[in-house]
């Protein structure tokens, strides 16, 4: 499986570097090849020569290396992998990928890259639990790159246990050997996608508005997961706390009513996802000034229905998608609202999750999904949001070789 894949390993500055040795040994042995970049502090750890020794290939670790800038140069190095792995992704590595900081060659090859990103995070549980390593990893999983760890365990620094630890290098080498399963030979490469992410915002005054609590997590990976896979992505979203993701072409809208306009703008595609949190309603009459409080006492809002999005792409008359898929978010009775979802909403598929409060999924980085057919339901184990967007993706390339 991994005979001839490229691998653009950037082993960064943490204890668990010497876990890389071992796993470039394993990789070699199943005939990858691995080219690496050690930034300055991973050369605290190992050194170019062990690593050089190990891949066979010269080791990077200048941005301005002029005799490799000639040679090779840090774009050619980083669009020539099938797979860039960065292990151990330290917080600050994983700060700097989020930031689009590109201060060295490391960095500098992730942000020049036009290829697929798994992380293996590795640091202290405290540094791991902090809010800042948090949204840099919400931010990473929006721009779908993948994550192997960390376990949890003992730590290198003495009395410290808890989640932080690197995965081992045959966990990782799982994931990368996953990666390329998942690829397969199904690509979505010509496909045109369209996706619809986020919550809407019905107005009710000028500065006022009805709205839900959709994250657009879910949605925007599935659009960078599509585009990753080959795809010409359109990302329509509501209005979310998200960075655009890479590669996607993507329109910001408020309301269902401009989300449908956009939707309809974009035909024909070949396939199109509802993952937005349409507002089943909006105010009939939204005022065009500031509502007062005032003698008049309370205002009654006067709610009319809002046009179902996915119902009306999936009947139309004459640019209907080859494949139309829409999510249910329900909180009881997952599946069988699905099935009936289907038949209503004359889609092909339903992704349901289960988005009751307890499960966190609403806001949250991971989802349980069933896939809801006609004919069949596959229940999908619990994974990150970029997980269950990758196999969907693989899932839709399938399809539509099927179809062809
Ligand atoms: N959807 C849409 N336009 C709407 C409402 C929903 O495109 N106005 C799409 C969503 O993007 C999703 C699917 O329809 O793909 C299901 O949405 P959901 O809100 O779960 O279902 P509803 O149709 O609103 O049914 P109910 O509220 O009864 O669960």
């Amino acid at each position: 499986m991994l005979r001839n894949k490229r691998i653009l390993l950037i082993i960064g500055g943490g204890i668990a570097a010497y876990k890389c040795l071992e796993l470039v040994r394993r990789l070699k042995e199943r005939g990858a090849s691995v080219r690496a970049i050690l930034t300055p502090a991973a050369q605290q750890f190992v050194t170019p020569l062990t690593v050089g020794a190990l891949t066979g290939e010269r080791v990077f670790t200048d941005l301005f290396d002029l005799t490799a800038e000639h040679d090779i140069g840090h774009i050619r190095l980083s669009r020539e992998a099938d797979l860039v792995v960065v292990a151990p992704a330290t917080a600050d590595l994983m700060a700097r990928m989020a930031h689009g900081i590109a201060d060295d060659l490391a960095s500098t090859a992730l942000i020049a890259t036009d290829k697929p990103v798994l992380i293996a995070p590795a640091m202290n549980p405290r540094m791991w639990a902090h809010p800042a390593t948090r949204r840099n990893l919400a931010i990473l999983e929006a721009d779908g790159i993948t994550r192997i760890g960390p376990n949890a365990g003992a730590m290198a620094e003495r009395d410290e246990f808890g989640e932080g630890r690197m995965a081992e290098p045959m966990e990782i080498l799982a994931a990368i050997e996953g990666h390329f399963t998942h690829v397969g030979s199904a690509t979505l490469t010509g496909r045109r996608i369209l996706v619809t992410s986020g919550p809407t915002h019905e107005p009710i005054d000028p500065v006022r508005y009805i709205a839900n609590r959709s994250s657009g997590k879910q949605g925007h990976a599935i659009a960078a997961a599509a585009a990753a896979a080959g795809a010409q992505v359109v990302l329509v979203s509501g209005p979310v706390d998200l960075p655009d993701p890479p590669n996607v072409h993507t329109i910001h809208v408020e309301s269902a009513r401009e989300m449908l306009a956009a939707v309809e703008g974009n035909l024909p595609v070949d396939v199109a996802i509802f993952t937005a949190a349409v507002a089943d309603w909006r105010v009939a009459d939204a005022a065009d000034q500031k509502i007062k409080k005032g003698p008049q006492g309370t205002p009654a809002l006067h709610l009319v229905e809002n046009p179902d999005i996915l119902a009306t792409i999936s009947r139309h008359p004459t640019l209907r998608p080859h494949l139309v898929i829409g999510f249910a978010a329900e909180t009881e009775k997952v599946v069988e609202h699905a099935r009936a979802k289907l038949a209503r909403k004359g889609c092909d598929l339903i992704v349901a999750n289960d988005v009751s409060p307890a499960h966190g999924v609403m806001g949250g980085d991971t989802n349980t999904v069933h896939l809801v057919s006609p004919a069949q339901v596959e229940d999908w184990p619990t994974a990150s949001k970029a997980e269950v967007a990758r196999r969907l993706a693989a899932r839709i390339a399938t399809l539509l070789e099927g179809q062809a």
